[in-house]
């Protein structure tokens, strides 16, 4: 089967991965792919839906799969649908759960999903009102896609205040800052479960931890996931009934009631409290780098899965009684501002892992960084201590300037 993956991170990486260890022959085409898909197909240079799809139809591609959000926001999948291609993602409405917080945060109200008490602001003196009598720390959220950047938790009203001036009058984000929402602080563990849809149902798989702070014992700044662990170790059995009953079921009831249905993926960031599991947002996709350690246990073959829920059945999914870990390694300086074109060398001594890269391209015969986050390295053993080992081994001879990557992913 001709498929086509439209992204280019580790989460992309992973998807290809598990698609060429599944049984049936697959042909990968990527828009536009790095240095891992690279060589597990054919990497594209495509901008912009249009493009894509006219490839699409001069290849006769017979399914695309859509990783990153903007395409979905975009349109991507009714694009296709209307040219009769098959693709698996959301809707651009749908889709607007990841690409409007407001949006998100009033269908989670509308609907009981159980989430934060928040409210969503256009006017920057009625939000400046709101912080009064508020207790902090506070989080805001810029409404709009922000690249993971736009939620600041406030410590004081005077950070707030300047979040709010940064955010609605100064457009840091641009138009992303135009409605925020300020909603009240969570303290708790956080885990993500992603689910598969059919257009009816949501098959939910198993919840994996993120580490999304770029420092050791989870300090400094925000990044997209430093690494991730399937399954969580910290998400019980009774956190997951509590997830279905209080989140999972109230949003599938909120997506069909609206006529939201879609066949793709929803990826839920949850906020385990002591009351209980909340909803900190919905993205409209595989999480990264979620992905890189949930694939390695699925029993199913993700072709099949994603067929089917095409076509509207009901999948049973499967996972092994294993862990994986994912180890995110960074280009130095990220969060922030990085150099890119430095070389990356020793991966033919990397022998523990699956090197999935991210933020990598060849040049020629040369592995160069091109972005923040470069490599994923991804293990599976029986017990987290022995995944975890496996990457921080290999972790040691792959090098680049500069690379820095977190000490304590998996530890517990
Ligand atoms: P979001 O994009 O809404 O998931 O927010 C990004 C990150 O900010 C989350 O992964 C949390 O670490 C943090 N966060 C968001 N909302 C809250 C909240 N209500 N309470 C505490 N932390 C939050
Ligand atoms: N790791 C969280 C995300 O993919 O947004």
């Amino acid at each position: 089967m001709r498929v086509l993956i439209v992204g280019n991170g580790g989460r992309e990486s992973a998807i290809a991965d598990k698609l060429m260890a599944d049984s049936r022959p697959v042909e990968l085409y990527f828009a536009n792919g790095n240095a891992t898909t690279e060589k597990l197909g054919k990497n594209l240079n495509l901008s912009g839906i249009k493009e894509i799809k006219e490839f699409a139809l001069k290849e006769e591609i017979e399914l695309t799969i859509i990783g990153p959000e903007a395409p979905l926001v975009d349109g991507i999948v009714e694009s296709f649908q209307e040219a009769g291609l098959k693709i698996f993602g959301a809707k651009s409405r749908a889709a607007k759960l990841e690409g409007s917080k407001s949006f998100a945060k009033k269908f989670m109200q509308t609907h009981g999903v159980k989430t934060a008490t928040a409210k969503v602001f256009d006017s920057y003196n009625e939000a400046l009102d709101y912080l009064n009598g508020k207790n902090f720390p506070l989080v805001i959220k810029a409404s709009g896609l922000a690249g993971g950047k736009g939620v600041v938790i406030c410590d004081s009203k005077e950070t707030a205040q300047a979040t709010l001036h940064s955010f609605m009058i100064d457009r840091i984000y641009g138009d992303s800052g135009i409605q925020v929402v300020i909603e009240d602080y969570l303290i708790g563990f956080e885990a993500s479960i992603i689910a598969f849809s059919n257009g009816k149902k949501l098959f939910p798989c198993i919840a994996v931890k993120d580490y999304k702070k770029v420092g050791n014992g989870d300090k400094g700044l925000n990044t997209g996931g430093m690494g991730s662990v399937a399954p969580s170790p910290e998400f019980t059995p009774e956190h997951f009934q509590d997830f279905e009953k209080n989140i999972l079921t109230p949003t599938l009831n909120g997506l069909n009631e609206e006529h939201l249905g879609f066949t793709g993926f929803i990826f839920f960031g949850l906020m385990v409290t002591k009351d209980g599991t909340y909803l900190l947002e919905y993205n409209m996709r595989l999480g990264d780098p979620e992905t890189q350690s949930l694939l390695p246990l699925l029993n199913n073959e993700l072709l099949d899965v994603i067929e089917d829920c095409l076509e509207g059945k009901d999948i049973k999914l499967s996972f092994k009684d294993e862990k994986a870990v994912c180890l995110v390694m960074c280009s130095g300086g990220y969060p922030g501002t990085i150099q890119t074109g430095i070389e990356i060398t020793g991966i033919e001594k990397v022998k523990h892992s699956k090197i999935l890269f991210a933020g990598a391209q060849y040049s020629g015969d040369r592995l160069l960084t091109s972005g923040g986050r470069v490599v994923n390295l991804v293990a599976t053993g029986n017990t987290y201590e022995e995944a975890r080992e496996k990457v921080y081994k290999d972790a040691i001879p792959l090098n680049f300037d500069y690379a820095f990557y977190r000490e304590d992913i998996a530890q517990f």
